[in-house]
């Protein structure tokens, strides 16, 4: 969706392109943040692993500190080492968006991406968007429109969809339409879905 850095685009941008950025290793390290892959590597006196490193990664507001080697995915840390399953592993390969979080407000697959590399930015999970007492516009308009069935690309979802809404206010449903073009729904939940991000859409973003 929207313009994930250009390096993970779940919403916003063809499939084609996002996957296509993926593809080249040495974009996606150009676009990532300064000084984190680095810092780590620094720390093992210039040579990253195999075995474990100390990261600091701010999730949801809260620096979260973890030993992790480098080959684990921000996806795998998030869910296996600080408990975060909002975000879903589905194909681990960056196709589906199930996995999305925002990264510095850029939604990115996070299947697609090493903690260590993450490290210094400002990651947003689903858990970190609202709750149920207090939802913002997307997961209103969410629930509004039923906009789910089995609800486990759900998550990956919201989290692209918000990024879209808040930088796309009063989009149209053919923007819309393309805006939720990097995530994948099974069930075919996409009626509702479209109807529900037009919806936080025109309220002004989430
Ligand atoms: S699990 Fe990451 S894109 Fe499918
Ligand atoms: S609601 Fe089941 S995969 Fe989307």
């Amino acid at each position: 969706m929207s313009d994930k850095l250009g390096i993970s685009k779940p919403a916003g941008v063809s499939r084609r392109g996002f996957l296509k950025g993926l593809g080249v290793g040495s974009v996606a390290t150009g676009l990532l943040a300064p000084g984190s892959l680095k810092d780590a590597l620094a720390k093992e006196g210039g040579f990253a692993g195999p075995g474990e490193l100390p990261v600091t990664l701010k999730i949801n507001g809260q620096n979260r500190n973890l030993n992790i080697e480098p080959r684990v995915t921000l996806l795998d840390a998030l869910r296996n080492r600080l408990d975060l399953t909002g975000c879903k592993k589905v194909c681990d390969r960056g196709t589906c968006g199930a996995c999305t979080v925002l990264l510095d407000g850029h939604p990115v697959y996070s299947c697609s991406m090493l903690a260590v590399e993450t490290e210094g930015r400002e990651i947003t999970t689903i858990e970190g968007l609202g709750t149920p007492e207090q939802m913002n516009e997307v997961q209103k308009a969410f629930v509004h429109h039923d906009a789910q069935q089995c609800g486990f690309c759900t998550p990956g979802f919201v989290v692209a969809c918000t990024a879209f809404v808040r930088k796309n206010p009063d989009a149209t449903l053919d923007q819309v339409r393309a805006g939720v073009g990097g995530n994948l729904c099974r069930c075919g939940t996409y009626a509702g879905m479209i109807l529900a991000v037009a919806d936080a859409s025109k309220k002004g973003g989430a």
